[in-house]
C-alpha cells in the first residue's frame, strides 16, 4: 500500500521563515546543514554533556489523561559545559534539582515541530539531574483510549508512539537517534491494569499496580515505549511471547505461533539476537501504524491478525529492526533509509527463509509498485535515499523511498556480488556497528572498504551516487520474478473480458495474490462487476484488513453502496494511517467530500493524534 507522507508540514522550513537573507544565501545555508551530520531535530547538547542513564518514575492518570512524575538523568560533564539541554514538547516542568539542589531552569521558545529546549544549569562535577514534570494537553506520542475503544470495553488503554521525535512529549529527554542511554522505570497505573515498556517486562498483573522496568542496553529516545491496559501474556517459546487483551490473546498467540522460529531464522541470517526476550503486544485497533520495533516488545496493530498468518511479514519487519535500527541506528532522520531500507531487505530475506522465494518475490513486486506510485507525488529531492529534512517534520521522510528504494539498493548489491558475499558483509556490518550510530556517508565508506574494495567494474554496475544522491528509481534497479503474479494478471484479464468471477482460477491464492489482483483493476469498475466479485469472493465481509481496505477503496471509486456499512464499521475502529489515508483520499478525489467529512468527524476521536494531523488536512481542510 502506498505510504503517504503526513501532510502536516508544508515545508516552509526554519530558514525561509526567518525572512532575512537572499535566496542564494539561504540555499547555501541549506546545503551546509544537509552536509553536516548535526541532527537538526534535537536541541539537546547530549553530544557534549554525556547522558548515561535515565531513572523514570511516573504515574499514569487516566482521569486527567496525564503522565506525571520525575525523570532523573545520570550525567557526566567532561567538556565542562554550564548547561544541560533536553528536548521537551508541551511538558509542564514543576521543578529541577541538580545533585539534590533546586536550580533555576529555563524553557526556550516553542519551535515548530521541535518543541522547547529545557536549559538546566550544571557544574563540572554535576552527576544527577532530576526533573519533576507532567504531560501537556495533547501529547503527540500518546493515545488515551476510553474503554469502548478497546476490545474488552471495560478498561481504558494507553500507548505511546515515540518515533520519530515524540518521546519529548512524554519525557524530558535528549531526543535524537544518535543519543543512547540505558533506563530503569517505575510506573504506577490504576488497579487491574498491566504496564509494559521497551524493557524487561512483567508477565502477570501485579497487585500493587506498580511495575518496575529495566533496559540496561543503551537505546535512543525514539525507542522509549509504554503501554498500559487490561492485557494478558501467552508464551510462544522460551524467549518469545505475546501480550493482548484477554479476548484477543488466544487468536494472537495462534497467529504468531511461528515467531520463535522466526527469531532463530533471523539469527541464522545476520547473527545473534542481542536483546534477550522478543515479545509482541497486540494493541487495540486505533494504533496509528502497523508496527513499531520497540526493543524487547514490538507494538503491533491487530489488523495483521488475519486468521491465516498471511500478514506476519509485518512481524518479520519489526523483528528485523532488532538488527537494522536498534543495533545499528540511523544517525539523523536524514539517514532514515539506513533503518527502514535495511529492514525491508532483511524482512524479505526472512520471509524467503520462512516461506519460499516465490512468496518473497510477490512482496518485492508489491513494494516496487508502492514505490512507483509514491514517486509521482514526491518532490524529486525527497526521492534521494539521503534526504534533507532541515526545518521540516521528520515524518516527511516516512515515504516508500526510504523503505523500498532503500531495500532495492541493497538487493542490487546482493545481485551483483552474490548472496554469499553480501550476507557475510551484512553480518560483519551488524557486528562491527552493534549499538552504534550510522550515517549514510559512513555506511558508504564501510561499503567501499569491506565490499567494493576498489573494484571499478562493480562500482560502475552499482552506480551508488544515482541511488543515494539522485532522484527516482535508477535504471539498474532489480525487478522481482513475476511468476505468481503473471498468473494473477491472466485471471484479471479474463474477468475484465467478461469471464464470470466464479470461473476464475483463484484456488490457492494467498493474500498477496489477491492484493495484486485488486490493485491492478481499472477504477471504477461497473456496479455489475463489483457485485460479481463480491458475490464470488465476499470481499465486503473479508476479515483480512489489507484485502478489505483495497476493496473499500474500489467500492468508493465505483460508488458500490452495498460495501458502505462494512466500510464505515472498518473506519469506526481502525486507526492505521496506511488504511485511513487512501480510503479518505479516494472519497475526496471522487467528489465524495461530504461523505468523507461525515464519517471522519464521527470517528475522529477514535484516531491517534498523529493520524488526526494527517487526516485533518486531507478531509477537513479541503
Ligand atoms: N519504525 C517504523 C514505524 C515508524 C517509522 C513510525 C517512522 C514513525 C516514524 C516501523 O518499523 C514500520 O516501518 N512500520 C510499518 C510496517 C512495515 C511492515 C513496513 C508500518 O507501520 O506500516
Ligand atoms: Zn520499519
Amino acid at each position: 500500500m502506498k505510504r503517504i507522507i503526513p501532510v502536516l508540514a508544508i515545508a516552509l522550513g526554519a530558514l525561509t521563515s526567518c525572512g532575512e537573507g537572499t535566496a542564494e544565501e539561504k540555499k547555501s545555508i541549506t546545503a551546509q546543514a544537509a552536509s553536516s551530520s548535526k541532527d537538526q531535530h534535537t536541541q539537546s547538547n547530549a553530544d557534549s554533556v554525556t547522558v548515561k542513564h535515565l531513572d523514570l518514575d511516573i504515574k499514569v492518570d487516566f482521569d486527567q489523561k496525564q503522565i506525571s512524575g520525575s525523570a532523573t538523568w545520570s550525567i557526566e560533564n567532561p567538556n565542562k559545559k554550564d548547561t544541560l539541554k533536553l528536548d521537551t514538547y508541551d511538558l509542564t516542568i514543576d521543578s529541577v534539582l541538580v545533585d539534590g539542589q533546586k536550580v533555576g531552569y529555563a524553557l526556550g521558545p516553542q519551535v515548530e515541530h521541535i518543541g522547547s529546549v529545557l536549559n538546566i544549569p550544571i557544574e563540572d562535577a554535576s552527576q544527577r539531574v532530576v526533573i519533576y514534570y507532567k504531560t501537556g494537553e495533547n501529547p503527540k506520542a500518546l493515545q488515551w483510549l476510553e474503554p469502548q475503544q478497546t476490545l474488552g470495553k471495560k478498561h481504558p488503554f494507553l500507548y505511546t508512539q515515540s518515533e520519530s521525535i515524540y518521546a519529548r512529549s512524554w519525557i524530558p529527554v535528549p531526543d535524537g537517534p544518535g543519543i543512547r542511554y540505558s533506563y530503569n522505570a517505575r510506573v504506577q497505573v490504576p488497579k487491574g491494569l498491566m504496564a509494559l515498556m521497551s524493557a524487561t517486562n512483567p508477565q502477570q498483573l501485579n497487585d500493587s499496580s506498580i511495575y518496575h522496568f529495566s533496559m540496561e542496553i543503551p537505546i535512543p529516545a525514539y525507542l522509549m515505549a509504554l503501554a498500559v491496559g487490561d492485557v494478558r501474556f501467552k508464551s510462544i517459546d522460551e524467549r518469545t511471547g505475546v501480550y493482548a487483551e484477554p479476548n484477543m490473546i488466544n487468536k494472537a498467540a495462534e497467529e504468531f505461533s511461528e515467531v520463535g522460529k522466526m527469531v532463530h531464522m533471523a539469527e541464522k541470517l545476520y547473527g545473534p539476537y542481542r536483546w534477550g526476550r522478543y515479545d509482541i503486544i497486540v494493541l487495540p485497533p486505533g494504533f496509528p501504524i502497523g508496527g513499531m520495533e520497540n526493543p524487547r516488545l514490538t507494538f503491533a496493530t491487530p489488523t495483521i491478525i488475519a486468521g491465516d498468518k498471511s500478514l506476519v511479514n509485518l512481524i518479520a519487519h519489526e523483528l528485523a529492526h532488532s538488527w537494522s535500527g536498534n543495533l545499528v541506528t540511523n544517525e539523523t532522520w536524514n539517514d532514515f533509509w539506513l533503518n527502514e531500507g535495511f529492514t525491508v531487505y532483511f524482512e524479505r530475506r526472512l520471509t524467503e527463509s520462512m516461506a519460499d522465494k516465490s512468496y518473497a518475490d510477490m512482496l518485492w513486486e508489491l513494494g516496487y509498485q508502492d514505490l512507483e506510485a509514491s514517486l509521482k507525488d514526491l518532490d524529486p529531492k525527497d526521492t534521494h535515499l539521503k534526504i534533507d529534512l532541515t526545518g521540516r517534520d521528520p515524518d516527511e521522510g516516512l515515504t516508500d523511498v526510504a523503505y523500498e528504494k532503500g531495500a532495492l539498493f541493497l538487493k542490487l548489491i546482493e545481485n551483483n556480488v552474490g548472496r554469499e558475499r553480501f550476507d557475510a558483509f551484512l553480518n560483519q556490518y551488524f557486528s562491527d556497528n552493534t549499538f552504534k550510530t550510522m550515517s549514510t556517508e559512513r555506511f558508504l565508506t564501510y561499503l567501499n572498504e569491506h565490499l567494493i574494495k576498489g573494484d571499478k567494474a562493480l562500482e560502475e554496475k552499482l552506480n551508488i551516487d544515482a541511488w543515494v544522491y539522485g532522484p527516482g528509481i535508477p535504471k539498474n534497479a532489480p525487478r522481482a520474478d513475476m511468476e505468481r503474479f503473471s498468473k494473477v494478471d491472466a485471471e484479471r484479464e479474463r474477468f475484465l473480458k467478461g469471464t464470470d468471477a466464479r470461473q476464475l482460477a483463484t484456488q490457492g491464492w494467498t493474500t498477496h495474490e489477491w492484493l495484486h489482483f485488486m490493485r491492478k483493476m481499472p477504477k471504477p469498475l461497473t456496479q455489475e462487476q463489483m457485485k460479481q466479485l463480491d458475490d464470488a469472493f465476499r470481499f465486503t465481509q473479508s476479515g483480512n484488513s489489507e484485502i478489505a481496505n483495497l476493496w473499500f477503496v474500489m467500492a468508493v471509486a465505483a460508488d458500490y453502496q452495498p460495501a458502505y456499512p462494512a466500510m464505515e464499521q472498518f473506519l469506526s475502529q481502525v486507526g492505521r494511517r496506511k488504511f485511513l489515508t487512501p480510503l479518505y483520499n479516494e472519497m475526496v478525489n471522487t467528489g465524495k467530500q461530504e461523505m468523507a467529512k461525515t464519517i471522519y468527524n464521527k470517528y475522529r476521536m477514535n484516531y491517534h493524534p498523529l493520524a488526526q494531523m494527517t487526516l485533518d488536512k486531507l478531509v477537513n481542510e479541503q
